[in-house]
């Protein structure tokens, strides 16, 4: 039994906002934004929040796959961006959805969350633990950006995607995912500092904690992605005895253009089988490769029975990548 993906849906904010707009704000200008990662705009939350976008996503989602919310079982978010710490923003989904059968958790791996999800609802489905899944890839990223910051700021965006999983008999899945957290400091956020009256001393980890913004060395997180990228779809393919020529679409996390044609020219295959949507939504973390899936599902560049790769990569460090037939 194999995941099949019977909607999708996304969502994102209706503020959007140009690099020549944050021109107007910080010392930066879209030619050096554009030719350093490819972003041209991204949209930012200011009515929407986490949970909103999520729930409009999930209704596309569930309206495509013709599931009725009460039919769900599990409801998974990849997110970094809840709107609260408590409670999590699947169950803040669950409740906006009405959907009362479902059991849902949250799920942080950064940028790989939606993969990680994806991965983890074709366990459930493999096991015959679950059957109707929703999973999301949900940000709100802003809120942790320091905008003072232009070597950061102005990568990122907002907005969520969403898929409905069922279970199919026929066709393959294959999953892989990695992680390597000593190398957390390449992109990192802080936590709220610990601040009781039992308190002595703060570990060394090298992550600033009370900085609650997101820092990153972008030369480490490159280097890291086009080498690790190409090596975990290599892995998914040779699960699913498929070659790279075989398969009709590729989708990445929207992280950095060159990124992406770096991963294309180690696979030997033209930029056409990788859509795009960072030129128009930045770095959307989580939510990258869901609204991306939706995308090119609503374009309709997808046909039963194709064979795609989704592929993400991030902070933690944490990788991963699915191979499946749509
Ligand atoms: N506008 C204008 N100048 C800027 C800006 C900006 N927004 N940001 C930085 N600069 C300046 C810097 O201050 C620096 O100036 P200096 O030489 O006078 O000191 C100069 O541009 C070069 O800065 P670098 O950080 O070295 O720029 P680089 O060429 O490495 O590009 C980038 C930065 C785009 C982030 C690159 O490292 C990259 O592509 N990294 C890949 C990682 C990535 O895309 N991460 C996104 C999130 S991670 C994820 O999703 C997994």
């Amino acid at each position: 039994m194999r995941v099949k993906i019977a909607g999708t849906g996304s969502c994102l904010p209706r503020l959007r906002v140009t690099n020549d707009d944050l021109g107007t704000m910080m010392d930066t200008s879209d030619a050096w934004i554009r030719s350093r990662t490819g972003i041209g705009a991204r949209h930012i939350a200011v009515e929407e929040t986490t949970t909103s976008m999520s729930v409009a996503a999930a209704r596309q989602a569930l309206e495509e796959a013709g599931m009725q919310p009460e039919e769900l079982e599990l409801i998974i978010a990849a997110t970094l961006s809840p709107d609260h710490v408590l409670p999590p923003l699947s169950c803040e989904v669950q409740r906006e959805l009405g959907a009362v059968n479902a059991a849902a958790y949250d799920l942080c791996a950064a940028c790989s969350g939606f993969v990680f999800a994806l991965n983890t609802a074709q366990a459930y489905i493999q096991s015959g633990f679950y059957r109707k899944i929703l999973i999301i890839g949900a940000e709100t990223l802003s809120k942790l950006m320091d905008w003072t910051d232009r070597s950061t700021c102005v990568l990122f965006g907002d907005g969520a995607g969403a898929a409905v999983i069922t279970a199919e008999e026929t066709g393959i899945f294959a999953g892989v995912q990695g992680s390597d957290g000593a190398k957390g400091e390449a992109l990192s956020c802080g936590g709220r500092p610990v601040e009781h009256p039992f308190h002595t001393k703060t570990p060394e980890t090298g992550i600033q904690e009370g900085y609650p913004y997101v820092q990153m060395n972008g030369q480490e997180v490159y280097k890291f992605a086009v080498r690790t990228v190409p090596k975990c779809i290599g892995q998914v393919l040779e699960q699913a005895q498929w070659q790279p020529q075989e398969i009709s679409l590729f989708l990445l996390h929207q992280a950095n253009q060159r990124i992406i044609e770096a991963v294309a020219k180690r696979l030997k295959q033209p930029m056409e089988k990788f859509p795009v949507c960072l030129e128009e939504c930045g770095n959307i973390s989580a939510a990258s490769v869901p609204v991306l899936l939706d995308q090119v599902n609503k374009e309709g560049r997808l046909q039963r029975g194709d064979r795609i790769v989704l592929a993400g990569f991030g902070a933690g460090l944490t990788w991963g990548a699915a191979a499946l037939t749509w």
